[in-house]
């Protein structure tokens, strides 16, 4: 469950869904080529110089190109290779690759060679959504895209960012389908002092007077149940605020290695955890506003005050002991290391180590998800192998269509008739949307 090379069973599952690769405002520099390590392939991101490509050369790859890192030649990293209306061409020699791994040119070979021709190295297709770069690197033709929320919002409904962490890439997402951290993980025992805008557990819950942070502090043995989706995991957190008043907040488990948590009251995120190795991954997250156009420029500028160029590496990390603080432990937070709850997760998961030693931990019942993650994982590698369907994977378009939402939201309703009484607020909170539509999607009912 762990291992994502090339070749691994877990790996092969993984190349067969689209996986995000770099945040489009990463490669919208002077220079838009870039290393890249993913599920241990070293592999070169560029975008094409399209001034100097014709019409015809740009059409079909929207001028991505993946490739593989080292040329065919003598081996020399093509990440340093110049940029050209065709492709990329290799420093030492001068052959040109383009987008799709086709050697075009040898210049130093006889000039009626025809040796090119016959040389390639590794290439993926390459799609841009929502501020993220998706690439395939699985075999044979890539699936359609699902219709889940965050590539249908309007691009100026969103935000995209990514981060390093330390640790195996389901460590990640185990975090992130786990409703019972958020009760102490995340708990203030001092003010929090922010401004809202941006912090997930900052917003009020609508009809409570309470933040989140709070709420859930004060709530911690929520009842986690859960339930298979056609998208992986449908997870609830149900947490009795009065007799006859109920907290339910819906999560999902995106198969193979992404969630969906809702943000504050009318925003939601897609996080996919991206193996860069087995002890390193990138999280990369699209955030989706419901209602109202993302302020882009504010959200970057908080992301970017916790991390360090290029890589993205977070300021708080083992090397500083995440900036850990007893005073602010003492008086503020639950960790002591900040405010950001993205910091909070990130050292609970590396703090376990590269890999968790998962044959000496003990789960209880509020590891629900947990376990049901892993059942599924496990199944699915088994049903993979052997040709069958597995979840989140469309093998056409209206299977594509179908995978919708997840629904994930954040609401109070009455203890009795909570089922129902979510799903309306979703419902109405989708017709107030200016983009996610007037119905509750047919596959969600
Ligand atoms: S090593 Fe790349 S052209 Fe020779
Ligand atoms: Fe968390």
């Amino acid at each position: 469950m762990t291992r994502t090379g090339p070749g691994t069973p877990l790996g092969q599952l993984m190349r067969a869904y689209w996986q995000p690769v770099a945040l489009v405002s990463e490669m919208s520099g002077e220079r838009p080529v870039k290393a890249i390590r993913i599920m241990s392939e070293d592999l070169v991101l560029f975008r094409r110089d399209d001034d100097a490509a014709g019409a015809e050369e740009a059409a079909g790859t929207g001028g991505w190109g993946l490739v593989g890192r080292y040329c065919a030649h003598r081996g020399v990293d093509l990440s340093f290779g110049r940029r050209e209306g065709r492709g990329l061409r290799c420093l030492y020699h001068g052959w040109l690759y383009g987008p799709d791994g086709r050697c075009l040119e040898q210049p130093a070979e006889p000039e009626h060679s025809n040796f090119a021709a016959k040389v390639r190295i590794p290439s993926y297709p390459c799609v841009e959504r929502n501020g993220i770069v998706f690439a395939y690197l699985g075999t044979g033709d890539p699936p359609p895209f699902p219709a889940y929320d965050c590539f249908r919002a309007p691009e100026e409904y969103t935000f995209a960012f990514k981060g390093w962490w330390e640790c195996n890439w389901l460590q990640g997402v185990e975090g992130g389908i786990d409703p019972s951290h958020v009760s102490f993980l995340h708990r203030f025992v001092g003010e929090d002092p922010r401004e809202v805008y941006g912090q997930q557990f900052s917003e009020e819950v609508e009809g409570t007077g309470q933040k989140l942070s709070e709420l859930v502090g004060a709530s911690f043995r929520p009842d986690i149940e859960v339930e298979s989706a056609e998208h992986g995991l449908r997870v609830f957190a149900l947490r009795d605020l009065t007799e006859d008043v109920r907290h339910v907040r819906i999560t999902n488990l995106v198969f193979p290695n992404a969630f969906v948590v809702p943000f504050g009251n009318g925003k939601a995120f897609c996080q996919w955890h991206v193996p860069i190795d087995d002890e390193n991954h990138y999280w990369f997250m699209i955030l989706y506003d419901f209602e109202e156009v993302t302020d882009k420029d504010t959200l970057l500028a908080q992301r970017l005050a916790e991390v360090s160029l290029p890589d993205y590496r977070p300021l708080r990390n083992r090397t500083n002991d995440w900036g850990f603080d007893p005073a602010e432990q003492r008086e503020l937070t639950y960790t002591g290391m900040g405010l950001d709850i993205n910091v909070h997760d990130q050292w609970a998961v590396e703090s376990m180590g590269p890999v968790q030693d998962r044959t000496v931990e003990r789960l209880g019942v509020s590891d629900r998800a947990v376990t049901a993650n892993r059942r599924l994982l496990l199944k699915a590698i088994t049903s993979f192998e052997s040709g069958h369907p597995v979840p989140g994977l469309p093998l056409d378009a209206r299977e594509a269509e179908e995978l919708t939402g997840p629904l994930a939201i954040d609401t109070v309703t009455p203890a009795d008739g909570w089922e129902e009484a979510w799903r309306l607020r979703e419902s109405e909170r989708r017709a107030r949307s200016p983009w996610a539509g007037r119905e509750v999607p047919r596959a969600q009912r």
